[in-house]
Formats: C-alpha cells, structure tokens, sequence
C-alpha cells in the first residue's frame, strides 16, 4: 500500500502482551481493509520483528512508540525504525522544533519515507495535571500550539482527539494528517475512553485515520465490525 491515503482509514491497535495472540488475530484481518498500530505494550515483548513480519505480510504499520529524547538520539531511532519499513511513526511534539527537524532529516531521501507524526498533549492529562508540569494553557490551547509547532517543524500530522480536530485542521492546513483515537461504534463498550467520537463524527470533523483498538481486538467478529466501520467511513467520505 502507498503512504497516501488509499487503502482503509482504519488503523488496528493491536495491543496484545503476548506475539502469539498478536499473531493469530492478524490472521484474522485482511491488509485490504485495515492499517496495523504497534505501540509499546507489543513492541516491547515482540521486537522489530514482528514488525518487519507484518510489513512483509502486506500490512501499513504506524509504529507508536512516541519517541522523546535528544535530537541526535530520536533522529537515530527514526532511521532505524524507517528501515523496519514501517508506514507511519510518532514522536512528541513537546521535545521541541530541534527534535522534530531533526528527525525529518534522518528520513529525507528516503525512497517512501514514513509519515511522521507528532503527539500533542497526551489525553490523560487534563488541566490540574498541565498545571503541574509547568503547563498555564488549557489542554486544547497546549494542544493547538504544539500542533502548529509540528507543523512549522516539517512534521505530517499529529494523533488528536476527533473532538479537537476541527480546530487542528483550520491551525495546520488540508494536507496535514489528523490521526484519531478514541473511537467507538454507538452501540458498543465504551470501555476507559471519556471523550468517545464515532466513524462517521470522526471523518466529518475532518480525521485523516481513526485508530481503534477493542471495538474490534475484543470483538467476537472482528473482520465484521472492521467492515462496518470502513463502511460507515465511506458514507461519511462521499457526504
Ligand atoms: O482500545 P482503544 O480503541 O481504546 O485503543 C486506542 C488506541 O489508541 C490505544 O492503542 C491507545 O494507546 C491509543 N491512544 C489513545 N488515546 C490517545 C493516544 C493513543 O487511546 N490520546
């Protein structure tokens, strides 16, 4: 699959513990109809293996690992990572322009560079928890700031709330990737999520990708729920 937007605007979480039960629920999807996030719960037991393994079975794979370190050392790592033949990437917008630049130059000249991606304001923390860290803004001003900064810093995107992607789309232009968790069918759990957008919601307020993770990893039929989702994003594409 390319790294534009062809192909499903559905990104599996795949947040197992253990690589066998990762593996067999991906025998389960169909790289035609679903994109594959690992974060750090996977990545952490399984390695860059699984994800070259995934890539290799015909699968776009976002790799969260919201990397946040020295410039030098997140530049590195994303080189690393690009070479796993990942399709999308993240670090966080709070380490700063320098970080960010640098990390876009360890991927140009690549021949299909990944999407790189910035995380803004992590959506467990609300205003109390800002203020702690030396934060005065609300989370959405915080939010809007550092999405404008990642975009001044050549970044592609950044994982929002559907809530805030209005906004996020009218600060940071057409082109730059709004990627949206937080996601749920009206009639299914809504499990620790508190701010809960539906597919359709998402993509009227502009979301590029939506990440959902139990909706369909818990899901007596998966691939069901995947079609209905897809589904439901095409209705709201084509309104
Ligand atoms: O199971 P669920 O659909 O809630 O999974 C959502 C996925 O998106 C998880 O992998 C979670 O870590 C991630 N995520 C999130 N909220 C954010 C950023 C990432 O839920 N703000």
């Amino acid at each position: 699959m390319s790294a534009g937007k062809k192909g499903s605007r559905v990104v599996v979480a795949l947040d197992f513990q253990e690589v066998d039960a990762a593996l067999d629920f991906v025998r389960r999807l169909d790289p035609a109809l679903c994109r594959i996030k690992v974060g750090k719960e996977l990545f952490t037991v399984a390695g860059p293996a699984l994800v070259e393994q995934l890539a290799g079975r015909g699968f776009d794979v976002f790799l969260d690992l919201k990397y946040h370190d020295i410039p030098n050392t997140v530049a590195a790592a994303c080189k690393s990572a690009a070479a796993l033949g990942v399709w999308m990437m993240n670090v966080h917008a709070s380490g700063g322009r320098a970080m960010m630049q640098a990390a876009r130059e360890a991927l140009a000249g690549l021949p299909r560079p990944p999407l790189l991606i910035a995380v803004t304001v992590l959506t467990s923390l609300n205003a109390d928890d800002l203020r702690e860290i030396g934060h005065a803004e609300s989370p959405q001003a915080l939010a809007e700031r550092l999405a404008r900064l990642a975009a001044a810093s050549g970044m592609d995107g950044v994982v929002c709330s559907a809530q805030e992607a209005p906004l996020l789309r009218r600060a940071c232009g057409q082109s730059f990737c709004l990627v949206t968790p937080g996601i749920r069918l009206a009639d299914t759990a809504q499990d620790d999520q508190k701010r809960i957008v539906t597919p359709q919601t998402a993509i009227s307020n502009g979301a590029d990708y939506l990440v959902v993770g139990r909706p369909i990893t818990r899901a007596a039929d998966p691939l069901a729920v995947l079609e209905r989702i897809n589904a439901d994003v095409s209705a709201a594409l084509s309104r």
